[in-house]
């Protein structure tokens, strides 16, 4: 049984589509229910629906043989694991964003609000840039309405939520996709079902002779 960490919401949906394409289909996860696991002995595959941020957590426990996380998530956590394949979805990017008329003052401390605050810090120690971080968990956009930072750290998808709160991005830090990670012992225990899932996979988002 290979045992799939898949992230809640949009994100996991697709990703599950491409799973069952592969081969690995469990009808019942389509039931809309709130259960949060789903097992399907026929394709010997289990799926969870976790937090995207804890997908790396279950896969490097090995509470999961496989997983898919954002390059975000896996940068901010570091997480032990074998990132396995870019899956060329949930496409975005970390960025600083501000209010339009930010102005830096470099001869002051730059207050920064984020989710990503490993990120956030390599970035700035990267410019050498002196900065005071504000850790939030969500709505981050608020932070420089209020005066609570300068600048945020941020997840840019569309664009509209910063639109929609007249911010703007100011640096692009990296770009992001969904990545395919495996627990390091599974890969090597379980590695025919993990083998076959790559290349199923890495045939859907044509890396496959890569
Ligand atoms: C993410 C991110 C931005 C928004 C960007 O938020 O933190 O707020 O999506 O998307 P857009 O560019 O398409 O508008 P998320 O939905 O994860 O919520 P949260 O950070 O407020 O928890």
């Amino acid at each position: 049984m290979l045992n799939v960490a898949l992230p809640k919401g949009r994100l996991g949906e697709k990703v599950y589509e491409m799973f069952e394409k592969a081969g690995f289909d469990c009808p019942s996860i389509r039931e809309n229910s709130r259960k949060l696991i789903f097992e399907n002995e026929k394709s010997s595959v289990r799926y969870f629906w976790v937090k995207p941020s804890d997908v790396p957590v279950y896969v490097e426990r090995g509470a999961a043989d496989i997983g898919v996380a954002g390059k975000d998530i896996l940068l901010e956590y570091e997480p032990d694991v074998y990132e396995l394949l870019d899956l060329d979805i949930g496409k975005c990017r970390m960025a600083v964003a501000a209010p339009e008329d930010f102005r830096d003052d470099p001869s002051k401390t730059l207050k920064v609000a984020t989710k990503f605050s490993r990120i956030a810090r390599e970035y700035y120690s990267s410019t050498g840039r002196d900065i005071d971080i504000i850790h939030l968990n969500g709505s981050i956009e608020i932070a420089p309405i209020l005066g609570l930072s300068d600048v945020i750290v941020d997840i840019v998808e569309t664009g509209v939520t910063l639109r929609e709160n007249n911010l703007k991005v100011f640096e692009t830090i990296f770009p992001i996709s969904a990545r395919l990670i495996a627990n390091k012992s599974s890969f090597k225990f379980k590695n025919d079902l993990c083998e076959k899932v790559l290349k199923e996979l890495a045939f859907q988002t044509g890396r496959d002779n890569k």
